[in-house]
C-alpha cells in the first residue's frame, strides 16, 4: 500500500528526515515513491499498516499521514477523470459516512478554486450508496495539492500538533529561557532512531524538555545538570509528565555512567551565551563531554547534538561519524546546527 505523510514544511531538511528514521524505528520497511517539499509518499507492506498509528503518536513535523488511493496532475478534469475510474467501494463500507477535503499545500496554477472539487468527488462517491457527514465522518477523503502532483488519499492519522504546543517551555512548572521547542526536541529524538524501553541520555538536561520528549515515547531516560537549582526544576518537570526517569547532578563531563551504557544521547549543550558552566570554558567542555558521549553511547547508535556553531572536528575527534545535519534558524543572531553523529 502507498502511504503519504503531509510534511509541516517548518523547516527545509528535517520533516523528511524525521518520517524516514521513524519508519526505520518502528522496523516499517519501505520503498520511497516520491518526496518533495510539503509531502512524502512511500510504499510499504499491508502487514505494517497497524504500525502507522506508532508513527501518529512520535512524529512532531508532519500534520497527517494517508493512505493514498490515487494520484493525478494537478488539473480538475484531470483529477475528476482517475477518481471516476478507481472502484471507491474498495476504500468505504456501505453503511459508512465519509467526507471530502481538499487542502492546497503549494500553488497549483490550473486548479483557481480547489474548494469547487469538494462537491464534484462527493457526488462521486454518493454514487456508490453512502451518505455524507462533513461533522464526524467514518471515512475522510482527502485531495492535497503540490505544485507537480494531486494526491487523493484516506486519512489515517492526524498528529496532535496543539500537544507539543501544551508543552512549550513557558507552560511547565519549571521554566528558563533559550531552551529547545518540544517539537525540535521529538525531532532529533527520532532521529536517533530510539525505540520504546530503551536508554536515552540527556547530559545537559536543564529544565528536561529533550527527556520528557523522549519519556513520552515510553523511552527510558536518564539527564544530568550542573547546577543544583536546574536539576531540582527538572525534577518538577519530570514529575509532571511522566512516571519513570533518572536525574544525576554531575558534570557531562565526568559521568558516572558504564561504558556503552545508553542507546541514544540527545543534548542541548550550553552555548557560553546565557547558561552558567562552571567546569571548564565551553569549547573544552563541549570536547570533553562529547568524548564522554561517545564513551556511554552503544557501538552503533546515534547521538543528536544541538550547538551554536560548526563543530565538525570536535565530533570526527571524539571518534563519531556525521550521519546527517539540518540547520535551524532561531533569530538573526542564532543558528542552531543539528548534528545526527554515530558511533560506528
Ligand atoms: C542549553 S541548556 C539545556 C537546555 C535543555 N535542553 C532544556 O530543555 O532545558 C544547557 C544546560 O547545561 C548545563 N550545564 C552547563 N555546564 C554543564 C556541565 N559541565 N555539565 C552538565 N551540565 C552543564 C546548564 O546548567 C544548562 O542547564
Amino acid at each position: 500500500m502507498h502511504i503519504c505523510f503531509e510534511l509541516s514544511g517548518e523547516n527545509r531538511t528535517l520533516p523528511a528526515a524525521e518520517v524516514y528514521a521513524s519508519l526505520f524505528a518502528e522496523e516499517i520497511r519501505y520503498r520511497v515513491v516520491k518526496q518533495d517539499q510539503r509531502v512524502i509518499i512511500v510504499k510499504i507492506d499491508k502487514n505494517n499498516a497497524t504500525k502507522l498509528q506508532l508513527l501518529g503518536e512520535r512524529l512532531s513535523m508532519t500534520h497527517r499521514i494517508y493512505q493514498v488511493v490515487t494520484t493525478s496532475a494537478p488539473e480538475k478534469q484531470a483529477v475528476l477523470d482517475v477518481i471516476n475510474r478507481i472502484d471507491i467501494s474498495r476504500f468505504i463500507k456501505q453503511g459508512q459516512t465519509y467526507c471530502v477535503r481538499v487542502r492546497r499545500l503549494e500553488p497549483c496554477p490550473l486548479i483557481k478554486t480547489p474548494q469547487v472539487l469538494e462537491p464534484e468527488i462527493g457526488e462521486i462517491i454518493y454514487r456508490y450508496g453512502n451518505s455524507a457527514n462533513l461533522q464526524t465522518p467514518d471515512v475522510c477523503f482527502k485531495l492535497l495539492l503540490i505544485s507537480k502532483m494531486a494526491i487523493f488519499g484516506i486519512l489515517l492519522h492526524s498528529i496532535n500538533r496543539s500537544s507539543f504546543e501544551e508543552r512549550k517551555p513557558k507552560n511547565k512548572p519549571f521554566f528558563y529561557p533559550g531552551v529547545l521547542m518540544p517539537r525540535i526536541s521529538r525531532t532529533l529524538i527520532n532521529l536517533c532512531e530510539i525505540k520504546k524501553n530503551e536508554l536515552l541520555l540527556d547530559p545537559f538536561c536543564g529544565t528536561a524538555g529533550i527527556l520528557v520528549e523522549a519519556g513520552l515515547l515510553n523511552v527510558d531516560v536518564i539527564g544530568s545538570d550542573i547546577q543544583w537549582k536546574i536539576v531540582s526544576g527538572a525534577k518538577m518537570n519530570l514529575e509532571y509528565y511522566l512516571k519513570k526517569y533518572t536525574l544525576m547532578y554531575q558534570d557531562a563531563a565526568h559521568l558516572a555512567l558504564k561504558d556503552e551504557s545508553v542507546d541514544a544521547v540527545v543534548t542541548d549543550p550550553p552555548y557560553g551565551r546565557s547558561t552558567r558552566i562552571k567546569s571548564v570554558e565551553t569549547k573544552k567542555l563541549i570536547e570533553d563531554s562529547i568524548k564522554e558521549i561517545w564513551r556511554v553511547l552503544k557501538k552503533g547508535r546515534k547521538a543528536g547534538i544541538v550547538y551554536k556553531e560548526k563543530i565538525d572536528e570536535v565530533i570526527t575527534g571524539a571518534g563519531f561519524s556525521i550521519v546527517e545535519y539540518h540547520q535551524e534558524r532561531v533569530h538573526k543572531s542564532l543558528t542552531r546546527h543539528l548534528y545526527i553523529i554515530k558511533k560506528e
